[in-house]
């Protein structure tokens, strides 16, 4: 019996200290002390069977173990606690002399990027940047651009109009807007940049040289190359003795500039209400025998397009042109489709 005791106290000296954690000690508690088969237990329940005197004995003896054990448990126990609180205070550790982790930067979008580099180029040459209000009166956007209503020419803008309260509507004859300013104006989301170009020319005297790049609408399906929303790049330059090879001259340049690397132009005979002769600009990779890319339409403004602006047609002379900037955009970086430009997509946009 006494040499039980013996044994029990070696093993839980090294047990109770060998356990790793709170669970593991409590396991040990068990298998010493506990109710039912705990190996003091067992003990303390063999004591009936023996001698009076020898069972005194051996019941200190067991009952000094016990509180052993339990100190022997309560130490590990403080023990454990409180290297777990040192491992969460180490693993939670900050260290506030570290650099901070700079926050993801974002960047222009590639649209914007463009337009600023075509007006670099445009500024270079000596031409001021304009822009348009987006919401246009019929006037500006058709009437004083040499394109009447009910004309067949306004077909080739498929328009959004604007839903209008009009104050009286006895009288209205909604055709009659080019009427300046007797009636309510009808109002529409422009469907060209050209309307800046009247804008312009009532504000400034030529000689004058101008871009407006900015957003146009069009009433239309959407696909690969359509957007109901997107950007066109409107040129116009104005002065005594303008003529097409200016044009060629500018345009040529610009392209050049945009595309890094020499170009050269084909004009084809086109027809716009607001420009004679009118062109449609082909472009290609200077020397290149490759296949020629419709880019831009160009004329020479019509002189009713001066007569709307208030400048006489017999002293100024002058050339436009109007292109997409999303057409552009995807030949510059070979994007298939132009609806990636307003995806929201962050894949695509971190590309640029
Ligand atoms: N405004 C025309 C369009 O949206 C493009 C255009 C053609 C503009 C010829 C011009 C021009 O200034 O001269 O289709």
């Amino acid at each position: 019996m006494h040499d039980e005791l013996k044994h029990i106290e070696n093993a839980a000296e090294t047990e109770i200290r060998a356990a790793k954690t709170l669970d593991e000690l409590e396991e040990r508690r068990i298998q010493f002390l506990g109710r039912e088969r705990g190996a003091l237990t067992l003990i303390l329940r063999q004591l009936k069977n023996l001698a009076p005197a020898e069972r005194a004995n051996v019941g200190n003896e067991a009952n000094r173990l016990r509180e052993k054990v339990e100190r022997l448990i309560d130490e590990h126990a403080a023990v454990l606690r409180s290297s777990a609180r040192e491992s969460i205070l180490e693993r939670e550790r900050i260290d506030v002399s570290r650099p901070g982790k700079r926050p993801p930067r974002g960047h222009l979008h590639p649209l914007t990027k463009l337009i600023r580099e075509i007006e670099q180029i445009f500024l270079s040459l000596g031409f001021a940047v304009a822009e348009g209000p987006d919401v246009e009166t019929e006037w500006y956007n058709f009437d004083a651009l040499n394109i009447p209503a009910h004309h067949p020419a306004r077909d080739m803008w498929d328009t959004f109009w604007l839903r209008q309260k009009i104050p009286s509507t006895k009288h209205q004859d909604p055709n009659k807007s080019k009427i300046k300013n007797l009636e309510t104006p009808r109002l529409l989301l422009r469907t060209h940049t050209s309307p800046v170009q009247v804008r312009y020319m009532e504000k400034h005297q030529p000689p004058l040289r101008i871009i407006a790049p900015g957003v146009v609408y069009r009433y239309e399906a959407t696909d690969v190359t359509h957007e109901i929303q997107f950007h066109q790049l409107e040129g116009l330059m104005v002065d005594r003795d303008i003529s097409i090879a200016n044009f060629r001259y500018v345009i040529e340049q610009f392209f050049t500039r945009l595309f890094g690397k020499a170009m050269e132009v084909r004009l084809r005979p086109s027809y716009f209400p607001f420009t004679e002769p009118s062109f449609e600009v082909d472009m290609r990779a200077k020397g290149s025998k490759g296949a020629w890319l419709e880019i831009s339409g160009a004329g020479m403004v019509h002189p009713n397009v001066f007569k709307a602006a208030g400048l006489n047609p017999k002293q100024w002379q002058g050339f436009a042109f109007g292109m997409g900037i999303e057409r552009l955009a995807l030949l510059k970086w070979k994007i298939p489709d132009v609806r990636l430009f307003h995806s929201g997509d962050i894949r695509f946009l971190k590309q640029f």
